[in-house]
């Protein structure tokens, strides 16, 4: 897709299509409350041609809520597209990012591949001017992603060109710099979500690592992929122990941003599980659904996405990150329920349940972090069902053993507007993975399951500050919304990217 800026006034744009912000108005409630919907321009022409519906009462502004007009008068585009935020007091960029997501996929079925979006013209403190472009950039992207990959009948409705137009009054270097942030952003998580939506199949270990070493190269981050030996040097038994059932070959990513110059200061870990198919193991799940399993490695593409954008926008902060790619297959070599396994950190590990195989890879992964230095760690994985059962599929679990890394962890959640509720860890929870036969159990239950994950995760974390996020309720959206297809979300590389910004 490319993307262009405009500073343009929106009536001159001859475009296929110009979508237009509006907010709902209308503050109270009940079956008198008239529509008061309001677009978010000061432009004359394009008031004047949307003044008839907006009067009529057909359309709301609700959020997503969209509306279609051919052949404006007064205009050069041919359609304009009123996108609503919904109500005007909650309206923020998020909403803004949306409405651009609206809008592209309100324009590909339709075979519209070239459209122009006004950012509101509204430089207050919930809308500014940078951040808006910046989100409406990012909206695009994900909103032009479609999973339909191996579909031989697959029609290419991806949009060719995005413009956005900056409000009248905008500082244009401002705008400028968000704009090309929001790209590279967008991209970055697009290219997660690719990695998310491939199946077992085509995306094995070592073919994950294949494709970290490109992206690598192509953004000029240094890359090392390992496979079983070096697991073995490294006495990783926990990851050895989930990778020795499958057929195929794990694979130990490690990516390294070093800004020249930057000699002190943290380290940042990012440590992603890579599980490519999660049969269960020996611990084997039930049929229904299995097939969703293959996004089990969505925490460490998130960490690869992280990386990508990390390499183009270049913060001054070091920043090394591991992802554990493995199967987990059942097989006669396979871990079983019983076994002992060996962490890398010398801890020692009961098997209860073969299922139980992310916190396994993520505790080497944890470990060898801090072996090459990181002074603060962050992991991602669709850790745990419960962790769904717990916040359903509205927001994602953080969990940490330091204060003040969550709340820099939470501050940046205000820019990246994805919604990450903190969860409790604590010696209670730590009780229910204590084993007879060894240092820890991998399993506690299934109360409190995604809690007892993040205390088994802990173990390995130590005494460094740690973010763990539990995205396994958010990594895969079930049902499309208009703003964005069903499939992959990409949940996590943007709020990661902020949180290592803010370094
Ligand atoms: N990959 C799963 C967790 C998961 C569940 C991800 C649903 C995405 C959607 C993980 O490896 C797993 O199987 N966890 C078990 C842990 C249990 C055996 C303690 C679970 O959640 O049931
Ligand atoms: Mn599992
Ligand atoms: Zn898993």
């Amino acid at each position: 897709m490319r993307t262009t800026l405009s500073f343009a006034p929106l009536a001159e744009i001859a475009t296929e299509l110009l979508a237009v912000p509006a907010v709902d108005t209308q503050t109270e409630k009940g079956p008198n409350a008239k529509p008061a919907p309001k677009l978010l321009t000061a432009d004359p022409a394009v008031t004047a041609a949307a003044a008839a519906v907006l009067a009529s009462g057909e359309y709301k502004a609700g959020a997503n809520e969209t509306l279609l007009l051919h052949a404006p008068a007064g205009l050069a585009a041919k359609r304009l597209l009123i996108v609503g935020l919904g109500k005007q007091a909650k309206a923020s960029v998020h909403s803004v990012r949306n409405a651009a997501g609206t809008a592209v996929r309100f324009a590909k079925p339709r075979g519209i591949r070239e459209l122009t979006f006004a950012l509101p013209e509204n430089d207050s403190k919930s809308m500014p001017a940078a951040g808006v472009a910046r989100a409406a950039i990012e909206g695009a992207f994900v909103g032009d992603f479609d999973p339909d990959t191996y579909r031989s009948d697959r029609k290419d409705q991806t949009v060719q060109s995005f413009t956005v137009v900056a409000p009248a009054g905008a500082d244009h270097a401002a705008v400028e710099s968000a704009f090309a942030e929001g790209v590279i952003i967008g991209e970055s998580q697009n290219f997660t979500r690719s990695l998310v939506n491939e199946p077992g199949n085509k995306l094995t270990p070592t073919i994950m690592g294949q494709r970290a070493a490109a992206m690598a190269k192509e953004v000029g981050l240094a890359c090392e992929v390992y496979s079983t030996e070096k697991l073995h040097e490294l006495k990783m038994g926990a990851f050895w122990g989930v990778s020795q059932g499958s057929e195929e070959p794990p694979a130990l990513i490690v990516l390294r941003y070093e800004p020249a110059g930057i000699k002190d200061g943290p380290v940042l870990g990012l440590v992603g599980k890579g599980i490519t198919f999660d049969t269960g193991g020996i611990s084997i799940k039930p049929g229904d659904n299995m097939e969703k399993m293959k996004y089990d490695m969505a925490g460490g593409a998130a960490m690869l996405g992280a990386m990508r954008a990390i390499a183009l926008l270049k913060p001054k902060v070091r920043v090394i990150a591991i992802v554990c790619a493995s199967e987990n297959m059942p097989d006669g070599k396979a871990y079983k329920p019983g076994d002992v396994l060996t962490a890398m950190s010398g801890k020692t590990i009961d098997i209860i349940n073969t299922d139980a195989e992310g916190r396994l890879v993520l505790a080497d992964g944890l470990c060898y972090a801090k072996k090459l230095g990181a002074t603060h760690l962050i992991d991602a994985a669709t850790l745990t069902g419960a962790i769904g059962v717990a916040l359903g599929k509205i927001n994602a679990g953080v969990f940490s053993n330091d204060d003040a890394t969550f709340e820099k962890f939470n501050a940046a959640l205000a820019t990246s507007g994805e919604k990450f509720w903190r969860m409790p860890l604590g010696d209670e929870y730590a009780d229910l993975i204590k084993s007879d036969i060894a240092d820890i159990k991998n399993t506690g239950g299934r109360y409190g399951g995604a809690s007892t994950a993040a205390e088994f995760l802990k173990v390995f974390a130590e005494d460094t500050p740690w973010i763990h996020l539990d995205i396994a309720g958010l990594a895969w959206i079930d049902e499309s919304k208009p703003y964005v297809a069903s499939g992959p979300s990409g949940i996590a590389v943007r709020s990661i990217l902020e949180w290592v910004r803010s370094y």
